[in-house]
């Protein structure tokens, strides 16, 4: 069979056929003569071919619904890595004082050794995402809480991720603080130094795995992404100088139609991280949508159009070594969830990923196979 004659696993060759077929046939029929009908070609496997790990973040939750087979179909065949969404954030595995729920942890970390995808694991700490009763702690008793989740969470899964988003988003310029540094019970207790004192407690407990600091914001061409850029760089600068145990960046790449991007000077953003001698994670990429046409033909190129230009610019830089969405299905995506909420009853909803409802790939899919086919090898 040509897909076994390309090395391809037995079952990354069955579903990579299966996908094909399903994709040929309910695509309409101007997009079939485009779309590659390889059946070895995934993202995850074109990323592969030229030493990039790509993955999405994974909600188990979404196993559960009714499409919940399909969800986890399109992560087997199309992902090399998965990150976890919810489950080992600290309102999750820590609601209360009294409680430890680490079952939806338990449930990713099974699913993906079962399939043999490395995890990258999000987030240890984060001064915004934190449970009410730690923010209704005295800032000593909040350290101490801090230096107590990272410890639980390593010891239960030390060597099971291949990463970790140690800090997630230090920098928030709306905070007004020294190094625009974000506010929370976590600065409160140690200042700066709980984002090093994190990295040295992580590199104890789990001494294997790649050590993460993650950010947003660091993309636009307008003065909040200057902040974001100048403010992070800096702090970045200062914890290299007092030797915090960071083996790669984080930049989040949540990128938003209607905002203003010049991907040359971001790339030299980047490259300035880079010859700190870290690798670079793009670890939540999508689009958000919002402010495109609404007709759907229209707004799905154009999503496809920021995909590519965003790629194009960024995966031709060595350093970058992880690109991962976050999420692969429209309905799946945090977009969604929060335009949900806010207007339960649009008829219009975001279409910010690769794949759209029924997990057909749209045309941003083939911009981003053609950018992982387009970049040189790492
Ligand atoms: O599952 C419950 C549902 O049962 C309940 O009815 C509903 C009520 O609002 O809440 C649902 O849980 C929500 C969960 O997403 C699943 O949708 C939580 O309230 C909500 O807080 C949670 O939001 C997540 C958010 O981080 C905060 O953890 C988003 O899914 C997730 O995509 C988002 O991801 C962040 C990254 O961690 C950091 N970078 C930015 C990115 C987007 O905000």
């Amino acid at each position: 069979m040509l897909i076994a004659s390309r090395g391809l696993s037995r079952r990354a060759a069955l579903t990579g056929a299966a996908s094909v077929v399903a994709t040929a046939a309910t695509l309409p029929c101007q997009l079939q003569a485009r779309e590659p009908l390889r059946a070895a070609d995934t993202l995850g496997s074109l990323g592969a071919a030229k030493g990039l790990l790509v993955g999405a973040s994974f909600a188990m939750h979404e196993t559960e619904k009714p499409y919940g087979a399909r969800y986890r179909e399109l992560y087997l065949r199309e992902m090399r890595s998965l990150t976890t969404e919810l489950e080992l954030k600290m309102p999750t595995v820590r609601p209360s004082r009294d409680i430890i729920e680490f079952a939806p942890a338990d449930q990713s970390f099974d699913f993906a050794s079962k399939h043999g995808l490395p995890v990258r694991g999000h987030t240890l700490v984060w001064n915004d995402n934190v449970p009410q009763w730690i923010k209704s702690l005295s800032t000593l008793d909040a350290g101490y809480h801090m230096d107590a989740h990272i410890e639980t969470v390593l010891e239960r899964f030390r060597g099971r991720a291949y990463a970790w988003d140690v800090v997630n988003e230090p920098i928030a310029p709306w905070d007004r603080l020294p190094g625009n540094l974000r506010a929370g019970p976590y600065l409160a207790a140690y200042g700066e130094d709980y984002i090093a004192r994190s990295f040295r407690l992580a590199r104890h407990f789990d001494p294997a795995a790649k050590l993460v600091l993650n950010e947003a914001f660091t993309e636009t061409a307008d003065d909040l992404g200057q902040a974001f850029r100048a403010s992070f760089l800096n702090l970045v600068r200062r914890l290299k100088d007092r030797g915090a145990p960071i083996d790669a960046i984080g930049l989040q790449c949540h990128l938003k139609s209607g905002k203003p991007y010049d991907f040359p000077r971001f790339c030299a953003f980047v490259e300035q991280l880079a010859v700190l001698d870290f690798d670079i994670h793009i670890t939540e990429l999508d689009v958000d949508d919002s402010a495109y046409p609404r007709d759907l033909t229209a707004r799905d190129l154009r999503v496809a159009a920021l995909y590519r230009d965003f790629l194009t610019a960024v995966l031709p830089i060595p350093a970058v070594k992880v690109l991962t969405f976050w999420q692969l299905a429209d309905h799946t995506s945090w977009l969604y969830y929060s335009d949900v909420e806010k207007r339960p009853s649009a008829e219009r909803r975001p279409r910010p990923l690769p794949f759209d409802q029924n997990f057909i790939r749209k045309p941003a899919w083939s911009a981003i196979a053609d950018a992982l086919r387009a970049m040189p090898p790492r």
